[in-house]
């Protein structure tokens, strides 16, 4: 893969002035772009989750505030449209990051002058995700060629390639880069219920690049890894903690738990802006809980190749839907960051900060 000539998630095109983002929701079945052109399109793409993955909404929303300024630059728009993405989804702190980022950059500013620097400022954070997301690929390749096999078996968890970044992705871009790099590697992707992120985007982007993949239940990947079956298993983050404690898609811990009682190395891959230096540990973070229709249905192609929603549940059957969830610093093997790779731990995001700071 390389970030040229590739698909990317969002793309800015310069003569219509407009933000287009894939449907993440039509795929694998379509892959159609979408345009959006005011803030509620911009909050209806990340609430329905038409873009997801946690830089990938930072990113969106940075573009939706410029929108905005676009029509109104006003102190009190600013702070509304600010608010109104803000509401978008709760977990994924690079959307606090991501508008933080564009109200730094336009609130001492006169307001004519905001809407074109907040676009340029949406730009220049889309190019530095796509080179923080390669810098992340190749400081993970350095801990996969650690590994020394001859053929690398790889666990990943949900989406966190690069549709849920711009491009290269977080926890696959080091198995994009061993790929191309000649190391033989097999994915195990594991479906990720209920919305299905591994089976309906990381096998269809693994496919795309030709990175030979096994869509596998979540409930087997303990048994897999058991059985020596994995090597490592990486896996992105919506939200880390000041400790070093990970915040990501629901089903992520019990990984974590597998791969320590089997000795595999767990690992996490996230930029520096997914850090919440705020938040001491992963006890504070808020985990969005999703509507319980996603766990008692379930859409795909029937034989004709129409799209449906199908009931899996009794009509009376209620249930509970938590779409993140912890995973104690301890259990980590190595934050792997653009910055390079550093201990889970209060110590080693200490030395991840001071690193960053300097650059
Ligand atoms: O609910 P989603 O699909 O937005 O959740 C995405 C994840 O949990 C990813 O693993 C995470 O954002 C890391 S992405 C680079």
């Amino acid at each position: 893969m390389s970030s040229t000539d590739e698909l990317c998630s969002l793309r800015w095109d310069p003569v219509s002035k407009g933000v287009e983002v894939i449907d993440q929701t039509l795929l694998p079945h379509a892959l159609r772009w979408c345009r959006l052109e005011s803030l509620p399109a911009f909050c209806h793409a990340i609430s329905t989750m038409q873009v997801r993955g946690a830089p990938l909404i930072g990113i969106t929303a940075a573009f939706g505030l410029a929108n905005a300024l676009a029509e109104d630059a006003s102190n009190e728009n600013l702070a509304r449209a600010s608010a109104a993405l803000m509401a978008t989804r709760p977990t994924a702190v690079n959307l606090r990051w991501a508008l933080d980022q564009i109200t730094c950059a336009v609130k001492s500013l006169e307001p004519s002058q905001r809407p074109l620097v907040a676009l340029h400022r949406a730009l220049s954070l889309r190019e530095e995700d796509i080179v923080n997301c390669e810098r992340i690929g190749a400081n993970g390749l350095q801990l996969l060629s650690a590994l020394n096999k001859d053929q690398l078996n790889i666990m990943t968890h949900c989406n966190a390639g690069w549709l849920a970044t711009v491009q290269w992705g977080t926890a696959l871009a080091p198995i994009y880069k061993a790929h191309a790099s000649g190391i033989p590697v097999h994915v195990w992707v594991s479906e990720t219920r209920p919305r299905n992120q591994g089976t309906n985007l990381t096998a269809w982007e693994l496919h795309r690049a030709g990175v030979p993949c096994t869509i596998v239940t979540d409930n087997s990947c303990g048994q897999l890894m058991r059985q020596r079956k994995v090597d490592c298993v990486i896996v992105g983050s919506d939200r880390t903690a000041a400790n070093g404690d990970v915040c990501n898609k629901v089903g992520t811990y019990l990984k974590a738990l597998a791969a320590r009682a089997s000795d595999i190395p767990f690992y996490v891959a996230l930029p520096e802006s997914t850090i919440d230096w705020s938040c001491p540990s992963g006890e504070q973070i808020p985990i969005e809980e999703r509507d319980e229709s996603e766990v008692l249905s379930i859409g795909g192609l029937d034989a004709a190749g129409d799209y449906g929603e199908v009931k899996l549940a009794a009509s009376h059957s209620t249930a509970f839907n938590p779409a993140f969830d912890v995973t104690p610093a301890d259990l980590v093997a190595a934050l792997i960051t653009e910055h390079g790779n550093f201990d889970a731990s209060v110590k080693g995001l200490q030395q991840l900060g001071a690193i960053a700071s300097d650059t």
